[in-house]
């Protein structure tokens, strides 16, 4: 299959032409889009023209789907298939999904690999997605700082009581469902490209094990405020066509409210499941 990857910056991100993943895939091209997937973190396989069935079959190339916590919000007949809107409010405020940095459902045990998004609707201009690179991010810091924060763990719920914005309730089904707090390193191993990357979520993270919550919290945003940089950021502009999956255990994410909120923005999403984040100990 003639296609091409070619990356989009010097760290972050990798387009992909040439490929109507609605088409069966070769063992080579698959085998290529999950390297490519390790190795850029943030892929853009561009033109594609899907029906919610066809972006269900395209995202298992890279592995077996992982539902939303939220079990009221899927598109009909497709129970994985959840969807990012800017037309939900929360105490009268618009909502906007995702409006600072973070990684997908970090409070699971085991949180999902990738994320998968795909456009139905889209302003005119702006409401970008914005990727920092957290192996860029881990790589910069000074040795010290390695060596403080290599073995430190960090507790992950639903939503942390010093969230810095408020995420929609769940529902009851969903709360039933949802799964243990995650606590997890605050830097993990890649289990492909075997690089270390920060794990962060302030949405998530509500304390560091063995240290009281000011001293964490204070730690968390030290290493925030590193983290979202600029040189460390691929900022996605998109096209209709573009299926956007990004690595969870790679880089953060977030949604941008920057357009005229009279016009839609409305994408598909998908998760895949991934491994509970490694330790730097258990990688030695
Ligand atoms: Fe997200």
């Amino acid at each position: 299959m003639a296609f091409t990857i070619i990356p989009m910056t010097a760290h972050t991100g990798a387009e992909v032409r040439g490929l109507d993943l609605r088409q069966p895939v070769d063992d080579d091209t698959r085998a290529a889009l999950n390297h490519a997937f390790a190795q850029f973190h943030v892929l853009v396989v561009r033109d594609q023209h899907y029906e919610p069935g066809d972006f269900v079959r395209a995202v298992q190339l890279w592995g077996e789907l992982q539902p939303h916590d939220k079990k009221d919000h899927h598109i009909p007949g497709f129970p994985e298939m959840y969807y990012v809107s800017n037309e939900e409010f929360l105490g009268g405020r618009r909502l906007i999904p995702g409006e600072t940095f973070h990684t997908d459902h970090s409070n699971h045990p085991a949180p999902p690999k990738a994320t998968i998004l795909y456009p139905v609707a889209l302003p005119t201009t702006g409401g970008d997605t914005q990727y920092v690179n957290m192996h860029l991010a881990y790589d910069d810091l000074p040795e010290a700082m390695r060596r403080q924060i290599d073995g430190l763990k960090a507790v992950h719920v639903y939503l942390s009581k010093y969230s810095p914005r408020a995420l929609k309730p769940l529902n009851e089904e969903s709360l039933k469902a949802l799964p243990p707090a995650g606590i997890h390193p605050l830097v993990r191993v890649h289990p492909e490209n075997r690089r270390k990357a920060l794990f962060l979520n302030p949405v998530r993270i509500e304390g560091i094990v063995g240290m009281p919550d000011e001293e964490a919290l204070a730690l968390v945003a030290e290493l925030m405020a590193h983290a979202t940089k600029p040189q460390y950021e691929y900022r996605h502009q998109w096209r209709y066509g573009d299926m956007v999956l990004w690595d969870n255990r790679s880089v953060m994410h977030k949604a941008n409210p920057d357009y005229d909120m009279n016009e839609r923005r409305y994408l598909w999403r998908l998760m895949l499941k991934g491994e509970p984040p490694i330790p730097v100990a258990a990688a030695a």
